[in-house]
This record gives C-alpha cells, sequence and structure tokens, in this order.
C-alpha cells in the first residue's frame, strides 16, 4: 500500500511539473485599455468572419464568402490608430499584414475562380497564420 501511495505521490509530482512547464511564454505587449479593446474588438471580427465564410462555403454560395473575406482584408487595418500600429512589435505588424492580405486574395479567388474547394485549403493556410500567431504573444493591459 506504501508504494502505491508512493507511485501515485510521484506520478502526481511528474504531472505538478509537466503543467508548470506549461507556463505561458508568449511574448507580452503592453497596451493602452482601449487599444487592447481594439485588437481584441478586430480578433472578434476574425472569427465571426471565418463563421459567416465557413457557413457561405457549405452553401456555395461564393458571393457572400468573397464579401466576407474582404471584410477582413488589408482595408480592415487601415482603421488602426497610427500610435496603436507603434506600439505593436513589428513581428506582430508582419503577421498581421499577412492574414488580412490572404483575406484579400481570398475574396479576389472567390469572385474569380468560384471554386470552394480552392478558397477551403485557402482558408486552411490563413488559419495556421492565425495559430502561429497566437502562440507567438499574449497582450496585455498597461496599468495607469
Ligand atoms: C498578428 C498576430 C495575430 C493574428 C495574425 C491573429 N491573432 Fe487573434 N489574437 C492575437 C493575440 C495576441 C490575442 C490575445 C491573446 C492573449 O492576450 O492571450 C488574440 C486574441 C484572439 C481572440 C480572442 C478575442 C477576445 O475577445 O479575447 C480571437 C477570437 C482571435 N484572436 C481570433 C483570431 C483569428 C480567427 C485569427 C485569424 C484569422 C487571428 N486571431 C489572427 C494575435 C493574433
Amino acid at each position: 500500500m506504501k508504494r502505491i501511495t508512493c507511485l501515485f505521490a510521484a506520478s502526481f509530482m511528474i504531472i505538478a511539473t509537466a503543467v508548470a512547464e506549461e507556463a505561458d511564454t508568449r511574448t507580452v505587449i503592453q497596451l493602452s485599455p482601449q487599444h487592447r479593446a481594439l485588437v481584441l474588438g478586430e480578433m472578434r471580427q476574425f472569427l465571426s468572419g471565418l463563421q459567416q465564410m465557413t457557413d457561405a462555403l457549405s452553401r456555395d454560395d461564393m458571393e457572400t464568402v468573397a464579401r466576407e473575406a474582404r471584410i477582413l482584408g488589408t482595408s480592415m487595418s487601415h482603421h488602426m490608430p497610427a500610435d496603436l500600429k507603434q506600439a505593436l512589435p513589428q513581428g506582430f505588424r508582419k503577421m498581421g499584414h499577412a492574414v488580412h492580405s490572404s483575406f484579400d486574395q481570398i475574396a479576389l479567388d472567390a469572385e474569380s475562380l468560384g471554386d470552394s474547394q480552392h478558397t477551403l485549403s485557402q482558408l486552411g493556410e490563413t488559419l495556421t497564420r492565425c495559430v502561429s500567431c497566437h502562440s507567438a504573444y499574449q497582450i496585455h493591459e498597461i496599468k495607469n
């Protein structure tokens, strides 16, 4: 019995260590509460746009796919205030720009090709960019 307890304790410690190693090591970006809210608002727009596009794709409604993709394109980033752009690290801005550009391309191709399989594979590629930025950065609020 003692040995079992001991084994149990040992495996618990291994699990606890593994969890500790999962500590959040993503680069911290410090933003004002307003700027953080703006960035996260844009993120939620990405997610709801993707939801609309996926729904439209399942109906082969390529017109809606193109319209939704264009909303998430480079024109979306033009609304970002200049001081927010300055507060973001270059690597973050680059990844953000790549995602916006890929939505522009998705819109163009959805219109000209009307091929849902092609759009799906483009969306898959775009999503890997969302994933890689999320594994690299986190956003904290600057405390006043
Ligand atoms: C340039 C980097 C970057 C890209 C590209 C990016 N994100 Fe994000 N996203 C972030 C960061 C940083 C956060 C905040 C994470 C944190 O602080 O823990 C975030 C948060 C979010 C949130 C949570 C919003 C909230 O209200 O809390 C959603 C949803 C999201 N992203 C969706 C997406 C989707 C979908 C894509 C791709 C189309 C995407 N993001 C692309 C960096 C990025």
